[in-house]
């Protein structure tokens, strides 16, 4: 059974141990791999050329001051990196706190007091630790910059930080009783929460109808092939298309019909018990690294233990959708979009109508996965598009030296066979990984953040890290050993085609100080001293096309210097690659959830931890 390592001091930067660890076995280096070593050395500089500008400006011709300097669009004057207890944002600009955990949103919920914590206020109160955020203008349809419903993901809880006189757990758990436990519950899931500017400042509103709170207890409905699947039956639920709650959301995404998609992430943390070797879900499990016990909620609740209800934690590690325009919808788990550990669900509508969705399986050496809806998105009418996640084509990218090839995760094909151990569309969606691994996908340095730019169509990847590649494991994608800082990859679906089965990709930087030559970093030398970032997470494409990255270095601020924060990043003409530092949070804090109101004016930022 995995454990979180003890050494670490809170439950983030175990997180960020569990994702170290990497579950994916079909990682050994085959004689493919070898050579992908090989030309990986030179695919590094081909990467530099495809940063064609970047490499101009880093010859001794090109240097500031005798090129003629293209206009920055990012119009803030630069902060600094740093490492303090406050925040920083660049002059001119103001910060403001809008929403913090406790602040109650439902009609009648009672204000904070956190020395009495109870489940029941907590349910009514804005959840912990968070991470996505999006934004829905109102009235619906409109593109008012001014008033919106805000939809956030809780992402975990710490019971050291948050409960009163509990300290850190160890693997007994305890001090989790019963209410605790149900508290750190009603603190997970999501919260929409309807927000306006009034005069000059943002406000939430209390009494808003539209308020909701989502957590781990909220009735869902489970959708597409596998719903009803045997894998996904329980005690409880013999249908297998009724579950409760969410857990781990992290990222997520608002679809073009306006509905909010929150990325379930880290499931397995919240199982404990022994699976058996004979079990049917124990190779699965894993290689999903279930049951992960960072929680004692199995201890309350038979569902989270997997020796009581094998086939519940089979529910978990899907995309959920929420019409944040109802606070009475049931939420649904789009099966169809596949089972892991989503990081996030950022879409955009092809030139032929069909939705594509962007997802990365955030763990070292998972995968990068997109949706492709068999229907046409419907502007006129939002309830046409209400099931449009359910049917479709699952994909999982493998890289090679001059392109990606998306590979149909479909049973039947590609060897997705009952002779290859999968009975069906079902069973190939519920063990999404272990059809990827079949497959021959491309594993890579943790993908977080997918985003598609609709001034483009080009395709942002974040890659945060991974300290496990080893120097026979480097491939084209994944160009550096003991990737301790990330990268980002560009994709270029061709003619802009997010259909095709086949896109062209570039490196668009090697995060980390370029000024440390064993660090491997790849800028554009217009980046100053304080522009340079590392472990890129969340992502956010302004309306102009302006490329935002916030990250989460968890403790690898003590290498970089810096706290995280929200940096602006070149991705066309001369200063592609050229960062910008715009905003800083306190030191342990993550930084997540950029996100724009439509006129660019307000940036809504979430200070994870
Ligand atoms: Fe929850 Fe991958 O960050
Ligand atoms: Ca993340
Ligand atoms: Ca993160």
């Amino acid at each position: 059974m995995d454990t979180i390592d003890k050494t670490y001091s809170c439950k983030a930067a175990a997180y960020e141990a569990s994702e170290d660890v990497g579950r994916n076995g079909s990682t050994a280096p085959t004689i493919g791999d070898v050579i992908n070593a090989r030309l990986g050395r030179r695919d590094m500089l081909r990467g530099a050329l495809a940063v064609g500008a970047v490499t101009a400006f880093m010859g001794p011709v090109l240097t500031a001051g005798t090129a003629k300097a293209q206009q920055t669009r990012y119009v803030f004057d630069e902060i600094e990196h740093g490492v303090d207890e406050t925040h920083h944002v660049a002059p001119g600009y103001d910060a403001q706190v809008l929403l913090r955990w406790g602040d109650p949103i439902l009609p009648g919920a009672p204000a904070f007091d956190p020395m009495n914590q109870t489940a029941a206020a907590q349910a009514q109160q804005f959840g912990y630790n968070n991470d996505y955020i999006g934004y829905v203008p109102l009235p619906a349809g409109s593109n008012s910059a001014t008033h919106g419903l805000l939809c956030v993901n809780h992402e975990y809880t710490n019971e050291e930080v948050m409960l009163p006189g509990v300290a850190k757990q160890d693997d007994s758990y305890a001090d989790m009783t019963e209410e605790l436990v149900n508290i750190e519950m009603a603190a997970h899931g999501g919260s929409i929460v309807e927000v306006e500017m009034v005069d000059g400042a943002w406000t939430y509103k209390q009494d808003s109808a539209y308020n909701r709170r989502i957590t781990a207890e909220t009735p869902m409905r489970l959708s597409g092939p596998a719903a009803g699947h045997d894998l996904l039956k329980t005690a409880a639920d013999p249908s297998g298309t009724e579950v409760l709650g969410t857990i781990n959301n992290c990222a997520g995404g608002i679809t073009p019909w306006g509905t909010y998609l929150m990325a379930e992430e880290n499931f397995h943390g919240y199982f404990w018990g022994d699976m058996p070797e004979n079990h049917a879900n124990y190779e699965q499990f894993a290689r999903y690294g279930v049951p992960g016990a960072w929680y004692a909620w199995g201890r309350f609740h038979d569902r989270f233990d997997v020796t009581k209800e094998p086939n519940e934690a089979n529910r978990f590690g899907w995309v959920v959708e929420v019409d944040p325009l109802d606070p009475n919808s049931t939420p649904v788990k789009r099966t169809a979009m596949g089972r892991f550990k989503h990081e996030g669900a950022e879409s955009i509508v092809n030139s032929d109508g069909r939705v594509v969705v962007y997802m990365g399986d955030d763990e070292r050496f998972e995968y990068l996965y997109k949706f492709v809806t068999n229907g046409t998105f419907n502007a006129d009418d939002p309830a046409a598009n209400a099931d449009l996640l359910d049917d479709g084509t699952l994909y999982v990218a493998r890289f090679d030296e001059t392109g990606v090839d998306w590979l149909p995760l479909v049973h039947g094909r590609n060897g997705l066979t009952e002779e290859n151990g999968f009975s069906d569309q079902g069973d190939v969606l519920v063990r999404t990984r272990m059809a990827a691994d079949l497959l021959g996908a491309t594993p890579m340095d943790r993908p977080e953040d997918v985003e598609p730019s609709r001034a483009t169509n080009n395709v942002y990847v974040m890659l945060t890290n991974n300290s496990r590649r080893q120097s026979d494991q480097v491939d084209f994608a994944n160009p550096r050993a003991e990737n301790l800082f990330g990268h980002i990859l560009e994709l270029v679906p061709p003619g802009g085609d997010h259909g095709a089965e086949r896109y062209e990709w570039n490196i668009l930087v090697q995060c980390g100080d370029p000024s440390v030559d064993e660090v491997g970093a790849l800028w554009n030398p217009e980046t100053t001293e304080n522009g340079w970032f590392a472990a890129p997470d969340n992502c956010a494409v302004d309306s102009r096309g302006r490329l935002w990255i916030s990250t989460d270095q968890g403790s690898g601020w003590a290498r970089t210097g810096t706290a995280d924060g929200i940096w602006g990043l070149e991705t066309e003409g001369d200063l592609r690659g050229t960062g910008k530092m715009f905003f800083r949070v306190p030191l342990g804090a993550e930084m997540c959830g950029p996100v724009f109101t439509p006129d660019d004016t307000t940036l809504f930022v979430a200070v994870q931890h």
